[in-house]
């Protein structure tokens, strides 16, 4: 892969929607239809907390943010998705999620406190890249037995739609998972869990 593909893949994610500031943290409202990444700059210089809106993100729709610099991938995953999660088992590296480090609430088989809401850290485990969500079941140039999830340009790590990784590739571990909980059942904040997980 050229490396002008490469930067490219991973300038993608720089694009600008809303923030709405309230009380104690940033509060982030989705765009629908568009895959945006979300950085606040006062909010990541402060390493706080981001509260985002996810009232508007579609069944199958992943929405990016910005926290601590780091993009943050939140993914309204289908019944079809969630599906495929324990049937991928056999190919996965750490399909449990026993590395350390790790909430215990992405330590099941969705990897999220609820089954339908993932929430991640965008960056490949190798060496840094963001991966492109790939949602599309069916044959791909770089998995002939692809069923969702998240592949990583760069240096062609696969991971299931859980961000678990794939066996075989460089990447040697899942993708990580922020602290974060509900504010309520539309608004999830990341960068704090209040039982102890930040
Ligand atoms: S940085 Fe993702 S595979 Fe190397």
């Amino acid at each position: 892969m050229a490396d002008d593909s490469i930067n490219k893949g991973r300038r993608r994610f720089l694009t600008a929607s809303t923030a709405v500031i309230g009380g104690a943290g940033l509060i982030i409202t989705a765009i629908p239809f568009v895959e945006t990444w979300l950085p606040s700059a006062r909010a990541q210089a402060a390493g706080s907390p981001i509260t985002v809106d996810i009232s508007k993100i579609e069944k199958g729709q992943m929405v990016r943010y910005g926290w601590r610099k780091q993009p943050i991938f939140v993914i309204n995953r289908t019944p079809e998705q969630l599906q495929w999660l324990p049937k991928q088992d056999p190919r996965l590296r750490d399909p449990h999620s026993n590395e350390p480090q790790q909430p215990s609430y992405c330590k099941n088989g969705h990897r999220s406190i609820k089954p339908e809401w993932m929430v991640l850290i965008g960056i490949c485990t190798h060496l840094g890249c963001v991966p492109d969500y790939k949602k599309k079941v069916g044959p791909e140039p770089f998995d002939p037995d692809w069923k969702g999830g998240f592949y990583c340009p760069c240096h062609h790590s696969r991971y299931d739609m859980a961000a678990r990784v794939y066996d075989g590739v460089p990447a040697p571990l899942n993708m990580v998972v922020p602290p974060y909980h509900f504010v309520d059942d539309t608004h999830i904040q990341i960068g704090v869990d209040p039982k102890g997980a930040a």
